[in-house]
């Protein structure tokens, strides 16, 4: 049948989905199969009536794509879609409420405050702020509550350069995630299930070459170094992969997920978020683990479509 590849999309990783697109549309036909790419653009309705495909592999990042909008789209026009279903993408895509989740079945997530901007607004920075500072401690992280890519994220390592970050979250969304920073080991764990139930793939061990993981240390080749499976204890490496799975199910995901994690220093994983629709570009996680585990993409892309129609 016709598989309908989805990316591209008007949120601020449409970059990113174009070339996560492309890359599994290539994958894809290299199996054999009769694959179109589509950019999610205004005209989508009628192209998805028009073309009438028989199953949809969406991959786009961010607003729209991951807080299950598309989803929603693809289930009322009757096409069977890689993914998950619209409600558990909602829940999982907005990091608060994702963590708030994941916190009562016991995974460790780390300490975090929500802020507004109208509140940051009417009460203005100063006292707010150093409550903030107080309470979740030095360094800590800035980050919009519903996004991707580390856009809008700032690692936060003196007071005097909160205010700031804030006002580069707040041009991504209404509410910041303010997060304790957590020291310790950067870790990806890509969560696949094609029928047998959820399986964790080796993890990636994130190394920046800046220190942080910011959009140009994700997307510019070189920049970071990558360790697969990641450099962990077997207690550490069983934990993330317990910990990845748990979240996967806990959040009522289907297909494929990424969760990402710091491992501290005692070897404890702390979640930081889980992905609807992980990165599939030549630098990105996913397609690492996928390699790691002596998998090929396009063949697991294919047996996702096919569990997908079943
Ligand atoms: N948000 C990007 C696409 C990722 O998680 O890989």
């Amino acid at each position: 049948g016709r598989v309908l590849v989805l990316a591209g999309g008007l949120s601020h990783e449409r970059d990113v989905s174009l070339r996560s697109g492309r890359r599994v549309a290539e994958a894809l036909r290299e199996v054999g199969l009769d694959v179109e790419q589509r950019d999610a653009d205004a005209d989508l309705l009628a192209s998805l009536r028009r073309d009438a495909p028989d199953v949809v592999f969406p991959l786009l990042h961010g607003i729209s794509g991951e807080d299950g909008a598309i989803q929603e789209v693809l289930s009322l026009a009757g096409l069977p879609y890689v993914g998950s279903a619209p409600t558990a993408c909602r829940l999982a895509f907005d990091k608060p409420v994702a963590k708030a989740i994941v916190r009562r079945v016991g995974i460790a997530t780390p300490g975090s405050a929500v802020l507004s901007q109208s509140t940051f607004r009417e009460l203005g920075a100063g006292v707010l702020l150093d409550a903030l500072v107080a309470r979740l401690g030095l360094p800590l992280v800035v980050k919009p509550a519903r996004g991707g890519s580390a856009l809008g994220t700032t690692v936060v390592r003196s007071a005097d350069e909160l205010p700031a970050a804030m006002v580069e979250c707040f041009a991504y969304g209404e509410r910041a995630l303010i997060e304790r920073w957590i020291d310790g080991t950067e870790v990806a764990v890509s969560v696949v299930d094609t029928g047998d139930g959820p399986t964790a793939l080796p993890a990636v061990e994130i190394v920046p070459e800046s220190g942080t993981y910011d959009y140009h240390a994700r997307y510019t080749a070189g920049t970071t170094e990558f360790f697969v499976p990641a450099r962990l204890d077997d207690a550490a490496a069983t934990a993330v992969a317990e910990v990845a799975v748990a979240a996967h199910q806990t959040l009522g995901l289907s297909d494929l997920s990424r969760t990402d994690l710091i491992v501290d220093h005692d070897g404890v994983p702390w979640l930081l978020d889980v992905n609807v629709a992980p990165g599939m570009t030549e630098t990105s996680l996913l397609p690492q683990s996928v390699q790691a585990a002596g998998l090929d993409l396009g063949v697991l892309a294919r047996e996702l479509l096919a569990v997908a129609v079943d």
